[in-house]
């Protein structure tokens, strides 16, 4: 127990070390996972559900490269990173080279160019807030091309108990309930739910629009196979 938590958070402190997009755009949300949710995240794929080591890996909107680069540092056979914007993926790369993941392929595409066999898809999409149906299309995707399938999903809870307990154990992901809408996308697309994990998400000020110096709100983790 106690060398599961040391590793989740050696790979925390390792992910939070990559560099940042340095001009996020607001259209393709472009908003970079937290190392504590990306970390979390890896760790139930990787020692909960056996879905990383030794898998080939996809990272869809893989953005500055977090997760990528965490499932090759997890012992991924091999890693493909995939984003619709260059500098996101040169900067991907740097990433991955000072953290020791020269394993990870990157590919500038739409994630419409992606085919093949991946045996875990991974994906923090944009959430649809500027492109309505953005995350459906992602989710799409990845039931095409994976065989498990680690998708983040704003959550639609609005239990304020929760969201204050889980808001001061950013650590920690608790069993949830899939949202009606997408448990009926997911099997009109040939998926079935096998878990969902709520966890607390905070990403800093980034836009002009943002108000608020950190926005700390619920995300859903859907855990899904094909
Ligand atoms: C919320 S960000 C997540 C970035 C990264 N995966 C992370 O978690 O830090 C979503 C990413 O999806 C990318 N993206 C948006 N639309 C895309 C598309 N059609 N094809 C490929 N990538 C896309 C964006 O450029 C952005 O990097």
């Amino acid at each position: 127990m106690q060398k599961r938590l040391a590793r989740k958070l050696d790979l925390e402190l390792l992910l939070s070390k990559t560099a940042p997009h340095p001009t996020p755009s607001p259209s393709l949300e472009q908003y970079t996972i937290p190392a504590e949710t990306a970390a979390m995240m890896l760790y139930i794929a990787a020692y909960s559900n056996q879905n990383i080591v030794g898998k080939k890996v996809l990272d869809l909107g893989c953005g500055t490269g977090r997760l990528a680069i965490g499932a090759a540092l997890l012992g991924a056979r091999e890693v493909v990173g995939v984003d619709i914007d260059r500098t996101a993926v040169k900067i991907a790369a740097v990433n991955a080279a000072k953290l020791g993941a020269e394993k990870v392929q990157w590919v500038v595409t739409d994630i419409d160019a992606i085919a093949g066999q991946f045996d875990t898809v991974l994906q923090n999409p944009p959430f649809g807030v500027q492109k309505r149906g953005v995350d459906q299309r992602f989710l799409e995707k990845a039931l095409q091309v994976g065989t498990v399938v680690y998708s983040l999903h704003k959550s639609i809870c609005r239990d304020s108990k929760i969201f204050e307990a889980l808001k001061k154990h950013k650590n920690e992901a608790i069993p949830a309930q899939p949202s009606p809408f997408l448990e009926a996308f997911i099997e009109a697309h040939g998926g079935r739910i096998w878990a969902v994990y709520k966890m607390a998400m905070s990403i800093p000020h980034m836009f002009a629009f943002h108000t608020k110096k950190k926005h700390v709100f619920l995300v859903d983790l859907y855990v899904i196979h094909k």
